[in-house]
């Protein structure tokens, strides 16, 4: 019998640089991907897979991200005041149950794997998932709920993966894989940002994970790798040493929106996507493109 995995953690401490002037007021998370911000997209994700606590790891000026997540009650009750029942409703159906959100604090930017390990406390002593916010997954069903499957038949640890051109491999952590059970594939190799030319295979880590409580032990240690950062991939690579790791090829399309390119899809694709956009949208884009 595999672990429930019932907690998530979300990193969202990142400064955004790459999408200054917007960031500088305003977390990269809340940027709008249609009409809710990018966050919105992967706690609903997590949501849909069955999480039950939503752990964020911010840093300062991320304050809003805990706004909205709360309740309104100005804004609700100034809705109600003048009626409009379907905005209301909508706000509460994004609202995440009381005492199901925790916030804590990265308090220097040194890395993924220690923003993964400033949420140890709050996490405890059970498996849990990790998603990454710049990376939108559009799918049927969920990446992190196609991981979970997954996940009950291997137990263990599990990673995302996708293939992607031999050109980018340096820019993503990168896994070689060998036997394979059902749809993973055990995981024979772990590397973060391989130079050009060196990567074990095409496949990335593509930004979900489930790991076992274990993964802190190594975190805890600080070894800066790539980058000069603690790398969330270095302590995996320690655990790969004593507990099995999986990879599981997502079913989807994967929306970088940490890139103006994958940003700028993704609100095409999502704008698509939408029923009451896509016809109106579709002859815009048209007429755009020519
Ligand atoms: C992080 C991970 C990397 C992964 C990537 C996905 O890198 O360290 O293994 O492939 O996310 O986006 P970052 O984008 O923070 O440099």
């Amino acid at each position: 019998m595999t672990k429930t995995i019932r907690k998530a953690v979300f990193p969202v401490a990142g400064l955004g640089t790459r999408f200054l002037p917007a960031t500088k007021a305003i977390p990269k998370e809340m940027l709008t991907v249609v009409d809710r911000p990018v966050i919105q997209y992967i706690v609903d994700e997590a949501k849909e897979a069955g999480i039950e606590h939503f752990i964020f790891v911010t840093g300062r000026n991320k304050q809003v991200i805990e706004d909205h997540f709360d309740m309104a009650y100005e804004l609700e009750d100034t809705l109600r005041g003048r009626n409009k029942t379907a905005e209301l409703e909508l706000l509460k159906s994004f609202l995440p149950a009381a005492g199901t959100t925790s916030f804590t604090r990265q308090q220097a930017p040194l890395g993924l794997g220690h923003a993964v390990w400033c949420a140890r406390e709050i996490i405890g002593d059970e498996p849990f998932a990790v998603l990454l916010p710049d990376m939108i997954m559009k799918s049927e069903t969920g990446c992190l709920a196609q991981m979970m499957e997954v996940y009950r038949e291997t137990g263990g640890n599990i990673i995302a993966v996708e293939e992607v051109d031999p050109s980018v491999t340096h820019q993503y952590g990168i896994v070689g894989v060998g036997e394979r059970r059902g749809n993973a594939f055990g995981i024979t190799r772990m590397v973060e940002k391989p130079p050009q030319g060196t990567a074990p295979s095409n496949y990335i880590i593509s930004g979900r994970y489930i790991l076992q409580p274990e993964i802190f032990d190594h975190l805890s240690r600080h070894e800066k790798g790539a980058g000069g950062e603690i790398q969330l991939t270095d302590a995996m690579i320690r655990l790969m040493g004593e507990q099995s790791f999986w990879a599981t090829r997502f079913d989807g399309v994967t929306y970088d929106t940490g890139t103006k390119i994958g940003f700028l899809a993704a609100n095409v694709a999502y704008g698509l996507a939408r029923k009451e956009l896509s016809e109106e949208f579709r002859t815009v884009i048209k007429g755009l493109v020519g």
